[in-house]
C-alpha cells in the first residue's frame, strides 16, 4: 500500500507548482517516481543526510530543488545554493564545466553526487544538497530518468 492511499505528499516549494500531492499513476518509472516523490517503486522512503528542514518536514524530493525540467535555478527555503541544472546531457557536457570548477560528470560521478554529495573533483557539495542513501538500483534508475530530461 502506498503512503496515504495511493498518494504520495508532495513538499509544494518549487515556485509555480499547485498540487502537492501525486498518484502512484501519475509515474512512468521508478527514475521519475523517486524524483517527485523521494519514494521508490518498494514505497521505501528514501533516506538522506543534509538538506533542509523542511525536507524532513515535509518530505519531497529533486523536484522540489531542481525542477520539473531538471534545470533549477530558482532559490529554494533554507537553501544556501540555488540549484544547478541537473539534465544528464548539460552534467556530461563541457559546456557545463565553463561555469564549474570541476571537469564534466560521468554516470558514475552524478551517481556519486546524489549519493555521497561529491562532485568529480572530488569536492564536497554545499549541504543544501541532500546525500540521498539510494541502492544502486534507485539511483540508476534517477540518472536514467535525468536522460529524459
Ligand atoms: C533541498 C534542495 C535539493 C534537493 C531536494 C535535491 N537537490 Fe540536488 N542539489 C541542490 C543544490 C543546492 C545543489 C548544488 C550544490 C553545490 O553547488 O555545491 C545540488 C546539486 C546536485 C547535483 C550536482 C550538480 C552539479 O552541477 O554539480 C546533482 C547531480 C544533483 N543535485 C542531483 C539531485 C537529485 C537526483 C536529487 C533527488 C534525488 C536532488 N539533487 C535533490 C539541491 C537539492
Amino acid at each position: 500500500m502506498y503512503p496515504g492511499g495511493g498518494m504520495y505528499p508532495g513538499s509544494g516549494m518549487y515556485p509555480g507548482r499547485i498540487s502537492t500531492s501525486y498518484n502512484r499513476s501519475d509515474f512512468e518509472s521508478n527514475g521519475e517516481l523517486i524524483y517527485y516523490t523521494g519514494f521508490n517503486e518498494s514505497d521505501e522512503l528514501i533516506e538522506t543526510e543534509y538538506g533542509p528542514h523542511w525536507l524532513y518536514v515535509h518530505g519531497g524530493s529533486c523536484v522540489d530543488c531542481h525542477g520539473t525540467d531538471g534545470r533549477g535555478g530558482y532559490p529554494v527555503m533554507m537553501g544556501f545554493e540555488v540549484p544547478p541544472d541537473i539534465r544528464y546531457e548539460s552534467l556530461v557536457s563541457e559546456e557545463h564545466e565553463e561555469e564549474e570548477e570541476h571537469p564534466p560528470y560521468t554516470e558514475e560521478t552524478i551517481k556519486r553526487a546524489i549519493r555521497e554529495g561529491i562532485d568529480p573533483s572530488g569536492e564536497p557539495l554545499d549541504l543544501t544538497m541532500p546525500r540521498w542513501k539510494m541502492t544502486d538500483k534507485d539511483v540508476g534508475d534517477v540518472v536514467e530518468y535525468l536522460k529524459t530530461l
